[in-house]
């Protein structure tokens, strides 16, 4: 008896949690967010741009073309996220510079260019130092990656389709 009532209890608690998160689901926009929301820091951003930055590299010197537009789709979506997020911090303002620099290694990804690809990360990188040093945080310097930032994942192109070995 005990059992089935704690179980009771469980989905009530859990029917109405779920119901709670209902408006907020629905709505989708950012706006209407709860407060309180967890919201990720202008610096914690810039650290997934740095992440997606190393995987570009990576991808691109492997003339791995599909992942490498990926990882630049992810840089764009993650600047896009600081402006819907971060829009009170005046450096959100200085984001725009990069544009120009993410079209040229846009450019060079398809036209599958080993050359434009590193003129164009090369740039990219150099992009970033310069609002870096624009808004006074010229300490963060970013550089082209010696090595993947990752151990478990495969930058290079391979058969999609091979299992996994232990070597
Ligand atoms: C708006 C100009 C701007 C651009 C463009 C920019 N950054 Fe930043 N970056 C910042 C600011 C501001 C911070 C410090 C954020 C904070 O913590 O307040 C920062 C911090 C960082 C950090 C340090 C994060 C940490 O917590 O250790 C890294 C790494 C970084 N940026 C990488 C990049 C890379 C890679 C690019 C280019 C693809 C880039 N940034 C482009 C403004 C910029």
């Amino acid at each position: 008896m005990l059992k089935y009532l704690c179980l009771f209890i469980m989905l009530l608690i859990f029917t109405s949690c779920s119901n709670s998160n209902k408006p907020e689901e629905q709505t989708g926009n950012p706006e209407t967010k709860q407060a309180g929301a967890y919201k990720p820091g202008f610096g914690e951003f810039m650290t997934y741009i740095q992440i997606h930055h190393a995987k570009l590299w990576f991808a691109g010197k492997n003339q791995n073309w599909k992942l490498a537009e990926f990882e630049l789709d992810e840089i764009t979506e993650i600047v896009e996220a600081i402006k819907t997020y971060q829009k009170e911090r005046e450096e959100t303002k200085v984001l725009q510079i990069l544009d120009p620099a993410i079209d040229s290694v846009k450019n060079a990804i398809q036209k599958q260019s080993p050359k434009l690809f590193i003129q164009s990360f090369t740039d990219l990188t150099n992009t970033c130092n310069t609002c870096h040093h624009a808004v006074k945080f010229e300490f963060n310097v970013v550089k082209i990656p010696d090595t993947p930032p990752f151990s478990n994942q495969d930058f290079t192109l391979n058969d999609t389709s091979r299992k996994v070995q232990f070597k």
